[in-house]
């Protein structure tokens, strides 16, 4: 094996201010929850992570506020091994989340922008193209969507393959997911795609015929991640199961985003996409037993031990 791909994620930074709750508060009612931590999130960013922590070469395109929240997502992602030169400092605050988590660790995300929303088309591009020869390029929805747009698009015409995780939720224009290697929907994330209704995946039978149905808004593959059933990759010629595992979740924040770092990562490293399944199947399962978004993340040797168990 050569020397692993470089990597580049284009997204969002959050400081992610995280609330334990017995249940969600119904609208005009207030509720006492646990006490509050703060940890650094943000999809870009927890995505950017997930892959330095794994070991691959990996710059993250981002803006975040000159504000100590900013300060502090910087040297998270510093001390994860993240290259952090072109995550620029927008006057508008750093990108905060509140979470609500809730006993049996599934969660409740409202999402403040902020400086993320001042990431232009035209400098991410330019800082995508100041990282030379890239491999893999990976982004989300939490950064405006003509800069996703435009990064992909200068992504392809350099050869690197782009890696798309829909979230948070919403249509998508048919120019996009055409400039698209790998799309990683969830359930919710997949029905949005497709104008369905709600998310009626029961089993990988139902989530095969909603990636094939996905696969013809134009992604070259489309990887679907189920939670507690695992992940599918589906493309035109081959399909991958991966069976999620038995953890004991506390809480599932950036468990997507620890999958598409991982999943990332082996491929950068010439792994097949069914070794790099089974791989980032492993690092999302790590990541829901602890809490937070970054500080959730594995490293190498705890993903290599998980999977041998
Ligand atoms: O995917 C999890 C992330 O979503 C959190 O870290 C939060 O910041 C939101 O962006």
């Amino acid at each position: 094996m050569g020397e692993p791909k470089r990597i580049v994620v284009v997204g969002s930074a959050n400081m992610d201010i995280v609330l334990p709750v017995a249940r969600l508060a119904a609208p005009g009612e207030t509720i006492l929850g646990g006490d509050v931590a703060f940890f650094p999130g943000g999809k870009g960013a927890n995505q950017a992570a997930a892959a330095a922590k794994l070991g691959g070469v990996v710059w993250l395109v981002a803006e975040v506020g000159p504000d100590p929240f900013g300060a502090a997502l910087v040297s998270s992602l510093q001390q994860a091994g993240v290259l952090t030169e072109h995550v620029g400092v927008s006057s508008r605050p750093t990108g905060c989340a509140c979470i609500y988590v809730l006993p049996e660790g599934e969660n409740s995300i409202v999402v403040s922008p902020g400086a993320n929303a001042a990431l232009d088309p035209r400098t991410a591009t330019a800082r995508l193209e100041a990282v030379g020869d890239v491999g893999f390029v990976l982004s989300q929805l939490e950064t405006p969507l003509d800069t996703v747009t435009a990064v992909f698009a200068s992504a392809r015409a350099r050869g690197a393959t782009t890696v798309l995780d829909p979230a948070p939720a919403q249509e998508l224009p048919a120019a996009l997911l055409q400039s698209v290697d790998f799309l990683t929907p969830n359930q919710p994330e997949a029905a949005t795609l497709l104008g369905d209704a709600r998310p009626v995946i029961r089993d990988f039978a139902d989530a095969e015929e909603a990636a094939v149905r996905l696969l013809s808004l134009g992604p070259k593959a489309v990887v679907m991640k189920l939670g507690a059933l695992g992940c599918l990759v589906v493309d035109r010629q081959e399909r991958h199961r991966a069976k999620a595992h038995q953890v004991q979740a506390v809480d599932t924040t950036a468990a997507g985003d620890a999958f598409n770092g991982a999943f990332a990562v082996a491929l950068a490293e010439g792994r097949t996409v069914a070794e790099a399944a089974a791989f980032a199947n492993a690092a999302a399962g790590i990541s829901v037993t602890r809490p937070g978004a970054q500080s959730s993340l594995a490293g190498r040797g705890e993903v290599e031990r998980f999977l041998r168990r």
